[in-house]
Formats: structure tokens, sequence, C-alpha cells
């Protein structure tokens, strides 16, 4: 690379290092069978992991790594293409049944990953529908705000959460205009819950479709598991639902579930689902082992909600500054980046513990905050130890 680029580089690198945000990557090993523990590859240390998204411990569900196991076997490693073209086959079409059903709606379409579900399925929309004007919460995720914006599409933006502007905003239009509604059950960052049924109620009085992102929700919420519109039994009123199989499901990939004429438009349409290579097979069985495995048990979901519960109580009892919500998301308020990532550090590297600090622009600047995700396997001692370790930095550092 000749010295005149490579200057880009180095300032744009420099940049995110003087605004305390240049992004360090902890190099842990997840150990199998002992989840949250991992190794810290820099010190061959055991550390308790608080801030994984494998929040029902499913990674390691023995049954499904056994299944993976043999379909490794059965069918190799790859799925040899895309969809269209040899990359079709049996474990994956299993998995959209099994979609479908868990969010009873007639079809499901599985994606590399849930961002690309978000980014393909919104342009697709867009693509498919004439005009479509979208309405999207202020809080929504990167992968969403990547489809709005890559889809070209008329958009307006709702503060959060706030159903009025929401209204104001729809009102500006006739009941013909073909318009969407866009938001999540749980905001990843703040833990709060999307307002779903006064959204479902809005969407109705101004005709709009719905679409939510539940993928810090599938697994965790509901009956069956399959998010909160399935514990608020909205299912039929939410056009399209998104998720994802790498959060409560413990592995990778991402879906939609809808209608089956939406999901046979979106398939024929989405350029991330139709350009891609699929999921590999064994990784199709183990996300399927997995789901049934949470259609029917809740034990794991009891356990996580007690420990959040536990985390809670004891956090705020130590007068720990969190946000306050009903979900499994426990966020410690910091409000400095630079703070944020010393207190990471020291507790990783005195107590063994790795809390990733969350700075901009995942959170908006003075937001920077802990995000720590109590799982089904922390046991009391973890927790004893976390408020031990994190009250005492806490009062070295802020
Ligand atoms: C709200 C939300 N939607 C979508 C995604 C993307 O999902 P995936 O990690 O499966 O790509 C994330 C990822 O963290 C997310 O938080």
């Amino acid at each position: 690379m000749s010295q005149n680029f490579e200057k880009y580089f180095i300032k744009a690198i420099e940049d995110l290092k003087n605004e305390n945000r240049y992004r360090e990557f902890v190099d842990i090993a997840r150990i199998c069978g002992e989840f949250p523990f991992a190794l810290n590859k820099k010190n061959g240390k055991k550390i308790v992991v608080w801030c994984s998204n494998d929040y029902l411990g499913m990674g390691q569900n023995p049954q499904a790594i056994l299944q993976a196991k043999k379909a490794l076997e059965d069918y190799g490693i790859g799925s040899g293409g895309t969809r269209n073209i040899s990359g079709n086959n049996s474990p994956i079409v299993a998995l959209e049944k099994i979609v479908a059903d868990l969010h009873h709606k007639s079809s499901g379409l599985v994606f590399s990953s849930g961002y690309t579900a978000n980014d393909g399925t919104i342009q697709a929309l867009v693509k498919i529908i004439p005009n479509l004007v979208i309405f999207s919460d202020a809080k929504n995720h990167a992968s969403i705000i990547a489809g709005i914006r890559n889809s070209g599409a008329k958009k307006h933006i709702f503060r959060h959460n706030d159903l009025d502007h929401l209204a104001e905003l729809l009102k500006n239009y006739d009941l013909s205009q073909p318009k969407i509604i866009i938001f999540e059950s749980v905001y990843s960052m703040d833990g709060d819950f999307g307002k779903i049924a006064e959204i479902v109620e809005i969407a109705k009085k101004y005709q709009a479709l719905t679409y939510i992102d539940e993928v810090h929700a599938v697994g965790l919420y509901g009956n069956r598991g399959a998010g909160l519109v399935e514990k608020l039994e909205l299912q039929n009123h939410i056009d399209i639902i998104q998720g994802t199989f790498a959060k409560g499901f413990g592995a990778v990939g991402g879906y939609i579930a809808s209608s089956a004429i939406i999901i046979d438009a979106i398939r024929s349409y989405a350029s991330s689902f139709i350009f891609s290579t699929s999921m590999p097979p064994s990784i199709a069985i183990a996300v399927k082992n997995n789901i049934e495995h949470l259609m029917v048990s809740t034990a794991e979901r009891e356990k996580l909600f007690s420990n959040v519960r536990e985390v809670k109580k004891r956090l705020l009892e130590n007068k720990i500054n969190i946000f306050e919500n009903n979900s499994h998301i426990v966020s410690v308020r910091i409000g400095d980046a630079k703070k944020a990532k010393i207190i990471s550090q020291k507790l990783l590297e005195n107590f063994n513990i790795y809390i990733q600090h969350i700075n901009y622009p995942t959170v908006a600047k003075g937001d920077e905050r802990l995000r720590i995700t109590p799982s089904a396997l922390h046991t009391q001692k973890m927790i004893d130890d976390l408020i031990l370790a994190l009250t005492q930095i806490i009062k070295e550092v802020l």
C-alpha cells in the first residue's frame, strides 16, 4: 500500500483512540460444559463471562452438540452453496418449519444472521411494495437502520417508544399510502420493552404493516420461548417477526416468520438471502434441537430470571446505578468512555470477571455503560463475586 493511502487508515484509528472508542477484543476460549466459565488466553486464567448473549446456555446443550456432531459426519461441513444453487438442504427446510410453528405463522425463512435478516427483509419489502414509507423507532438496531438506508425508502424516525410521535407522523399520510412500522420487543442496550400492544393498535388505525425484531426475546419470553409477542398473545397481529439463533438459541443465524405469501416474496427478492451461502446443516440441526427444547422446557428461563432478579436487587442494594427495566438485561450507568473501559479492564485483570464496556456508537456519547447479562448458568457464588468486585471497582473509579 502506498504511503498516501496508509495515512487515512492511521488517522481513522487515531481518531477512535483519541475518543476512547478503539475496540480491543478480549481473546477468550469458551469451555464447553462449563459456561459461563471461559479461558482468558492472555494469561491462561479461568474467567467468568458476564456479557454473553448465550442467555440460556444453549450453546452447550449436550443433545444439540450430539446431533450437530452426527450431522457433521452425515453431511460434512458446509452447505455447498446458496439456497438457489445446491445449498438447499433438508435440515434448513426443517428449521424453517419449526420457526413458523414457534411463532404461529405459516412460513419461516432462515438467513445467515439476524443482521442480514433485517437488512435483507427490509430492502426486499421496499422493492416489493411500491412507495412504502417506513416508520422506525429511534433506538432500532444497526441492522434495521442499514436495511432502511440501503432500501432508499422514505422514512420517519419516531422518538423511542413515543406513540404520540408515531401517530403524529402517520397522520400525515392517506390510509391508502403503504406504510410499515418497524420496532423491537426488547431493546438490547437499555433492556426496555417495545410497546407492542399499543403499536399494533396504531398500526390497525393507520393501516400499516408491523415488523418486530425479537432478537433479544426469542427463547426467553413466552410459554414456548417465542418471545414477547407470544407472551402478549399478539402473534396474529404482527405481520413479520424477525429473530436470531445467536442469543437465546445459542448458535448463529437469523430468520423471519410470516404468512406464506410474504415469505415467498421475501425469499425471492432479499439480496442477502439470495446471494449468500446457506447455513451449514450441522448448525441448522443444532438450532432446531435448541428451539424444540425451549418450546417445552421452562427450567432455563426460570433460572435466568431468578438470576436477573438477584443481580438487580444486589446492585441496587449496593447503590449501583442501573437502567430500570423489566427485562433480563442489566445495564450499569457509567457515562464516560474512559472510565467504562477502565472498570472493564480492572474487572478482568483483578477479578477474572469479563464484562465488556459499551461505548459510542453502540450507545450515545455520555451513555457509556457496562452491559451485564446474567445467564441461566451463573451460580450464587458467581453473583456474590460479581457484586463484590463491581462495588469495589466502581467506588475506586467513579
Ligand atoms: C436488536 C438486534 N437485532 C439484530 C441483531 C443482529 O443479530 P445477529 O447477531 O444474529 O446478526 C442484533 C445483534 O446483536 C440485535 O441486538
